[in-house]
């Protein structure tokens, strides 16, 4: 006995011993000289981001390789190689998505502030999960909601919380409209979309167990948006089939076109038929900080999407998402494990973790709160009124050149269209097809312009969306010449 507790006294000491200093890392000198060199990285970056090419595209993983695997480094390096390796290799081997001339996709373009919110979130490192752990970061993304509440025409009872992005947003909706249903039912609840949904929608539906044929795709009206009769129908007929109608998911800036949905007619029909209706906004938001009333009819909904990372200044990841009876979210998500009780949600605490899916979280609120109050609302409006009018601009250009057609006219602040040569009479739509590819790819290998494609009504078409508040009429200009020219060539059969 009285050797065992030598023992324990002697490992007592031994582990005092080893533990009595934190580990070696870089001290206060070393971290200024290497948050210096970061912050003059940063600032410059920022700076000459348009006047630099718009980064490397789709480069031979093999090539990539051959910078990149390593062995895990066991002994650690100076900053400033690590650093140098970092200008040298990461930093210009990838696209930049908030290039001024980047109009692909749905891009992203941070406010320099944003940037400095998002480090500085990564400085306090708040568990933004429960309320004792982290009050100011919790009451930050409150305050963060409750604005966009305001801008979204929601009511004081929604409730909120962010998210990585709009796919995760989009899943947490679908879990919260399925609480409504009784276990029974599952299997036969449909959720109606539009051709024009986001794919992340399927993949939500997937990842909750719910079959293929449990989502039905319903071609959209001649003009993009979702079709009011052929809804009803279909709800009319599933329903005698014995089925249940439970979800329709409306698109608020659809990505193929920026179109928005017959919001108000479907907040009517879902009334009606007492269906979840969620508006996938994640890109169109924004529009609601504009006067006019395009985006009308979102306040209806029973939860909403909306991507702050997407056409509102900030960096990835921030989305959202609001439930308009908002006490539906802790109800789907909230849960007790023992080792969290000490950290339970009292009267008048939110615990975010308790509306979601993640437990530990970062302090995302903080870029948007640091952005919206340094920049003000006011430039947030401006931005989207910017974006509209270069997508108008686009059009107007485009018509103008008289060598495209234009295949959804500009919505919101996305314009799609296709090239067409002067022989158009004898070209076939897969020649068309083909050819408006190569002009898209052509232009990409440029490297001055990125932009994407879509398929409409199996047609391939260019595809511009605006949501960066750096991009000029001038650079609008530029693109749609430089198009004219790839096409002209590429039609001539000069490649
Ligand atoms: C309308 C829409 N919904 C959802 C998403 C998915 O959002 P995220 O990429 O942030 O997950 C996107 C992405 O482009 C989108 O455009």
């Amino acid at each position: 006995m009285a050797d065992e507790s030598r023992l324990d006294e002697s490992r007592l000491e031994e582990l005092r011993r080893l533990c009595a200093a934190p580990l070696p890392h870089p001290d206060v000198a070393e971290m200024r000289r290497a948050g210096e060199s970061v912050l003059r990285f940063a600032i410059k970056d920022y700076t000459d981001l348009p006047d630099r090419p718009i980064g490397a595209y789709a480069t031979p993983r093999h090539e990539m390789e051959a910078i990149f695997r390593q062995e895990p480094p066991e002994h650690g390096q100076p900053f400033e190689s690590v650093m140098a390796e970092f200008e040298r290799f990461v930093s210009p081997n990838s696209l930049r998505v908030s290039h001024p001339r980047f109009m692909a996709f749905i891009p992203g373009a941070p406010s320099f502030p944003s940037i400095l919110g998002d480090w500085l979130a990564s400085t306090v490192n708040f568990f933004a999960g429960v309320w004792k752990e982290a009050p100011s970061a919790t009451l930050v993304e409150l305050v963060v909601l409750d604005w966009f509440k305001e801008f979204l025409g929601y009511p004081a009872e929604a409730q909120g919380i962010l998210t990585s992005g709009g796919s995760e947003a989009n899943l947490t909706a679908l879990v919260v409209a399925r609480e409504r249903l009784v276990f029974a039912d599952r299997s036969r609840a449909l959720i109606y979309v539009s051709e024009h949904r986001h794919w992340s929608v399927d993949r939500a539906a997937r990842v909750m167990g719910l079959g293929q044929d449990q989502i039905v795709v319903l071609p959209a009206a001649a003009d993009g948006r979702f079709s009011i009769p052929d809804l009803e129908k279909a709800v009319q007929s599933d329903t005698r089939e014995g089925l249940l109608p439970w979800v329709v998911v409306a698109n608020a800036g659809a990505t193929n076109t920026g179109v928005v949905d017959p919001l108000d007619a479907l907040a009517d029909l879902c009334g009606r038929r007492k269906l979840w209706l969620h508006v996938d906004a994640a890109y169109g938001w924004p529009a609601v900080l504009c006067a006019g009333e395009m985006l009308r009819g979102i306040d209806r909904a029973d939860s909403i999407t909306f991507d702050p990372h997407k056409w509102f200044g900030q960096t990835f990841e921030a989305g959202g998402l609001l439930i308009r009876d908002g006490k539906e979210l802790t109800r789907s998500f909230a849960m007790l494990p023992e080792y969290m009780q000490d950290v339970a949600a009292d009267e008048g605490e939110v615990n975010f973790a308790d509306r979601g899916i993640a437990l530990t979280r970062r302090f995302r609120a903080l870029k948007i709160w640091f952005s919206m109050k340094i920049l003000g609302v006011g430039w947030f409006r401006r931005l989207v009124e910017h974006c509209c009018w270069l997508a108008e601009m686009a059009q107007l250009l485009i018509e103008e050149s008289g060598r495209f057609e234009i295949l959804s006219p500009h919505q919101l602040s996305v314009v799609c269209f296709r090239y067409l040569p002067e022989t158009r009479g004898k070209t076939t739509d897969e020649e068309l097809n083909r050819l408006n590819l190569a002009i898209c790819e052509d232009i990409r290998r440029q490297g001055r312009f990125f932009l994407s494609t879509t398929r409409l009504r199996d047609q391939v078409a260019l595809r511009l969306c605006f949501v960066n508040w750096r991009t000029r009429s001038e650079d609008v200009a530029e693109c749609i010449e430089a198009l004219v020219n790839v096409g002209e060539r590429l039609s001539a059969g000069n490649v």
